[in-house]
């Protein structure tokens, strides 16, 4: 480490444990049981998700990055931004197209990825802070969708938030959160917002079950989150991977389906969940957006929409916003 690299913890000592347990007892309790996608980010499924980006079915991170590459000098320009904060910043690897073009445009000092993730933002904090030797990186480790942990960055700042992880929120929390978001950002502030795009059902489907048995892997990978820190005893192999489109919610839902009756333990919770056979544990919520609707969920929280840019393809959408008033 250097003195132009931070981290800083943001969490409670008990944040996972307890939040951890809460999700598991309000989500599996009762059906129709769900789970929170964000318990899938463990190592391993740190790891599952990083060569998701790679398969030939999943397209948006390839989309995203056709997007960032060609717009961001356009980017750097309208914001002018001294700050970069980075929203699930994960491994930054698309972030770069952006420093680099920030850092051209000689307006950037400072980066500040935002993940739960502690070893996703020391690797790539640390290797950021080596290859751009003028900014100073201040990691900070926050659950974001409730505290975007602001200190004293310098302004203008571009808030990005990208890989269409906002699909992973419904309706509501995306209220919640853009307003949460419209709070923090002043004037001359401007937020980059990546969202996958309503397209052909098999197209969607097979990004989210592909032939190769990734996606199937990190799906049931959060049974073993829950083995592990939770002492249940789940058998991920008595559970079938299924992605599904739902026209009407216009989200890809991924279920784990179990193969037969089961009864599971989760002693840390005191819950003993009966599943009936064909019976879905609903994992992921990933919601595929369109222009007009995402564009009046902007306006409501506040925000105008100054650029909406596709891959030539118009698989996947990178805007612009800005506060409105
Ligand atoms: C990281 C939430 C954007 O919804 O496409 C990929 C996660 N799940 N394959 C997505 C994911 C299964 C991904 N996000």
């Amino acid at each position: 480490m250097n003195d132009r690299f931070s981290l800083e913890l943001r969490l409670p000592e008990d944040y996972f444990a307890s939040t951890l347990r809460a999700d598991v007892l309000a989500g599996l309790s009762a059906p129709p049981r769900t789970l929170p996608p964000k318990w899938f980010y463990d190592d391993r499924g740190s790891k599952l998700f990083e060569q998701i980006t790679d398969l030939p079915e999943y397209y948006p991170t390839r989309a995203e990055q056709e997007i960032l590459a060609r717009r961001a000098p356009e980017i750097a320009a309208a914001g002018r931004a001294a700050t970069l904060i980075e929203l699930g910043s994960g491994s930054s690897r698309k972030t770069r197209l952006l420093l680099d073009a920030l850092t051209a445009a000689g307006t950037l000092r400072r980066y500040t990825p935002l993940d739960v993730s502690v070893s996703a933002l020391a690797e790539a904090g640390e290797a950021i802070c080596r290859d751009y030797p003028e900014l100073r990186v201040t990691a900070t480790v926050t659950d974001f969708e409730h505290d975007l942990a602001l200190t004293d960055e310098p302004g203008p700042r571009l808030f990005v938030f990208l890989g269409s992880t906002i699909g992973n929120l419904d309706q509501a929390q995306r209220a919640l959160f853009f307003g949460m978001l419209r709070h923090a950002l002043s004037a001359d502030d401007v937020l980059l917002l990546g969202a996958d795009l309503v397209k052909d059902p098999a197209v969607l489907v097979a990004a989210y079950d592909d032939s190769q048995g990734v996606t199937a892997a990190f799906d049931k990978n959060v049974l073993s989150v829950l083995n592990r820190e939770l002492g249940a005893d789940f058998d991920p192999d008595a559970f079938d991977h299924r992605a599904v489109w739902n026209a009407d919610e216009s989200r890809v839902e991924m279920h784990l389906v179990a193969r037969s009756p089961q009864r599971v333990g989760i002693p840390a919770v005191g819950l003993s969940v009966d599943f009936a056979a064909g019976e879905a544990l609903r994992t992921e919520i990933s919601v595929k957006f369109r222009r007009e609707s995402l564009t009046a969920e902007l306006d409501a929280a506040g925000f105008t929409v100054r650029h909406w840019w596709t891959d030539p393809g118009a698989r996947f959408a990178l805007l612009m916003a800005v506060p409105s008033r």
